[in-house]
């Protein structure tokens, strides 16, 4: 596997394969990779002949008062992770790189961003949208692949792609849980023991939603308030936002026809988790056809 910390050295690497004829498939992440990444390096390898994956902690997405010092830093234990999944190059920049003295574009999706995750954290989706647009621009790829865990951010990468006309397929992944339920994240290993198990409170709330969707409840608000007293009653959490919004659109649905999105973030202690679950429903045909 091979590593890069330059972006000369990144480009000359994907040029030569893409000279070569190779598909060139890319995962950018933050580091202190676990299962969920796993799976988008798994869905990288299949979709493409090469895996790239970046590790870098983008301070542009950080607010002031948000974690960006503190969010774990485990390159050594990543580097293995990624040779054990078959990756072929890691770029780790440094932040003197991709935000020399005197930088000042960015990147904005503007309406996207204004709801859910960009309402809580001003200037997080164009810290995310700049940083991943100029890792697109030193990587060059086809192909990237990004989780659904983070759906808004998904949806958003993809409206940027869309707009900016980049020649760049973007691959969303499944989340990838704990047995429990709960989402794999970097920052659950903020969580103490009471805090972890407190944030069982996320699944539970989304396994007693989907009961009540399947059951033919349609209004949000009804799923919603189902959601949140399971969160509320939980005395570690607080709910930021509770949402039920379009799959495709991001906007907010007050009866759910076709496919809707239950988005959440919650603060158990001082960390803050985000999860969203699909509710659709699906006719009897297709679930004949998946049988
Ligand atoms: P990070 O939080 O490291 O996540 C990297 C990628 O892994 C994202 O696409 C995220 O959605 C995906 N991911 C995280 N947890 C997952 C899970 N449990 N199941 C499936 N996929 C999961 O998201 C970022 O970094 C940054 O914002 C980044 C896109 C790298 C830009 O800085």
């Amino acid at each position: 596997m091979k590593l890069f910390k330059d972006i000369q050295g990144m480009r000359r690497y994907t040029k030569e394969a893409r000279a070569r004829g190779a598909i060139v498939a890319f995962v950018p992440t933050m580091g202190h990779l676990h299962a969920g990444h796993g799976e988008l390096m798994a869905a990288a390898s299949a979709a493409g002949d090469i895996t790239v994956l970046s590790i870098f902690v983008n301070p542009m997405q950080f607010g002031p008062h948000e974690d960006f010092n503190t969010y774990p830093r485990t390159l050594e234990q990543d580097l293995k992770t990624a040779e054990a999944a078959g990756v072929d190059a890691v770029y780790v920049p440094d932040i003197a790189q991709i935000y020399p003295r005197g930088y000042q574009t960015f990147v904005t999706v503007e309406e996207l961003t204004k709801t859910l995750c960009g309402e809580a954290r001003p200037g997080h989706f164009r810290g995310v949208t700049t940083v991943v647009l100029k890792l697109f621009n030193i990587v060059a790829p086809h192909k990237a692949v990004f989780g659904i865990k983070d759906f808004q951010q998904y949806i958003v990468v993809r409206r940027m792609v869309q707009d900016l006309n980049l020649d760049i397929e973007i691959i969303g992944v499944e989340t990838v849980r704990e047995k429990d339920g709960l989402a794999m994240s970097s920052r659950n290993s903020y969580l103490d023991r009471d805090e972890r198990k407190a944030a069982r409170c996320i699944p539970r709330a989304f396994d007693e939603v989907n009961a009540a969707f399947f059951g033919e409840i349609r209004e949000s608000a009804t799923l919603i308030n189902i959601a949140k007293k399971i969160i509320e009653n939980e005395p570690l959490a607080v709910v930021e936002y509770i949402a039920v919004c379009d799959n495709e659109t991001l906007a907010e649905v007050e009866h759910i026809e076709g496919a809707a999105r239950l988005m959440l973030a919650v603060r158990i202690g001082r960390t803050r988790l985000i999860d969203n679950c699909l509710l659709e429903k699906k006719d009897w045909v297709a679930r004949l056809d998946n049988i």
